[in-house]
Formats: C-alpha cells, structure tokens, sequence
C-alpha cells in the first residue's frame, strides 16, 4: 500500500504596516525531522609534542576531544562541510629518533601504533573537505603551502619495526634495518610541532572515509 507523506507548512502572514510590506513567517513541522548527517572524512588531531626530539605524536585518538575513539577511518568522523587544516607530510627517510614506544598495544603490538613517518608534518590553514575533488588536488594544496615533496598525510603512514624502542632501531641502526620496516596505523610520530586545537584532515587508502575520492 502507497505511504503518502503529508508536510503541512503552516504560514502567518502578517502585514507590515510600517515598511508597507507582506512579511511570511514560516513555521514548519520539517524543523522537527532529523535529516541524515552529510558525508564525513576521517581526522587525526595532535597528542603531544616531545621536544628533546622535535617531534609530535598525531594520531586518531588525540586532541581536541580526549575521551575514547575520536576519528573512524572506515566511515569518516567530521563532517566535510567543516574547516579544518589538511595535514601534509614530506618523507625524506629520515631514521627514527629514540623516542620510547610506550603502551601495551592492541590487536596489534605497541610498535604498531607508535611508528614513525620518515620524516616531517605540517598544517595549512582550515579549508572544507567538500573542496578537495580527488586525493591528487590535496596533494596539490599541501605542495602549494610547504613546496615540492609535500603531500597529504595518511592513516598508514607510521612505519615501524618490531622490537624498535629508544635507541634500538633507531638512527643508523634504523636505517641499516631497513628491511625490516613495517606498517603501523592509528598514531605516529613525525619531525614537526604542529597546532594542537583543532584536528586535521587526513588520507585513508582503500575506506569510504575521505571527503575526496581516491
Ligand atoms: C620501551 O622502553 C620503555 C622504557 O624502558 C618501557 O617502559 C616500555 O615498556 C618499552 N616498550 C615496549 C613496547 O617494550
Ligand atoms: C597545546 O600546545 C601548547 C604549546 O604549544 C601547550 O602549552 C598546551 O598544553 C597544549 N594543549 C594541550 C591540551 O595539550
């Protein structure tokens, strides 16, 4: 059976003595319909900043707003019709610093979380997600802001090798052992002293969670 769906608008019309003009208010049941919330694309925000080495950690769950997961890297979490900075990274292979990896880990070990992007990260100012049109044009705006070499930053891009922490794997021991560099996803660690009140739009490769299209 056909469902009709009725919107009744209620209209007062009232008269403007004043201007001489007909002035509609409208009071609409529509207000009371919750509409579905737009596409959204995936965000990591700046945990801390570790200055004997120059180096921040970014990541999913980081600030602003610390309590529990705060991106989603398989549907998105903000909204692409809101300002945010682009995180852009340039690798240059940079060897890991000896910072200490910290945490238990989760489904993976804490190596993975705590991986390091060979290099460096910095932030344009706030645009809206809806500008980008594909990964390439972020790219662009981020070569656009900090030069030659510089693209977006991704979900992916912490690099780790298991049993790294301190001193071991790291400098020329880091870079010797390249063979042994994996993956590592969530968090990482970079050259950089970024903003920390806002977070930042960032790449996920192979999710629907970018404002863009791949
Ligand atoms: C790394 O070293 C620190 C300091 O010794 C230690 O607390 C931490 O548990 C180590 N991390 C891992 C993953 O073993
Ligand atoms: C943000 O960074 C500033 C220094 O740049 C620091 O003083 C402040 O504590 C940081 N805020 C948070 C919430 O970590």
């Amino acid at each position: 059976m056909p469902t009709i769906f009725t919107v009744i608008a209620v209209l007062l019309l009232t008269f403007d003595s004043l201007h001489g003009q007909d002035v509609i208010l409208e009071k609409s049941p529509v207000e009371n319909i919750k509409l579905p919330p737009g596409p959204m694309g995936l965000t990591f925000g700046k945990a801390n900043h570790l200055s004997t080495f120059g180096i921040d950690r970014v990541g999913c769950s980081a600030l602003p707003g610390s309590s529990g997961p705060t991106c989603n890297p398989y549907t998105g979490d903000t909204l692409c019709s809101l300002l945010r900075p682009v995180l852009c990274v340039k690798v240059d292979n940079s060897p890991r610093p000896p910072y200490l990896v910290l945490g238990t880990g989760a489904a993976m070990p804490a190596y993975f979380y705590a991986g390091w992007n060979l290099g460096h990260i910095a932030t344009t100012l706030p645009v809206q997600g809806f500008q980008f049109a594909n990964r390439a044009a972020v790219n662009a705006f981020c070569t656009m802001y900090f030069g030659s070499g510089w693209v977006v930053a991704t979900f992916h891009d912490g690099k780790y090798i298991a049993g790294m922490n301190g001193t071991t794997y790291s400098a020329s021991s880091w870079a010797l052992n390249a063979a042994l560099i994996q993956t590592g996803g969530w968090h990482y660690y970079s050259y950089g002293d970024v903003r920390n009140d806002t977070r930042f739009w960032i790449h996920i490769q192979g999710q629907p969670a970018n404002c863009w299209n791949p």
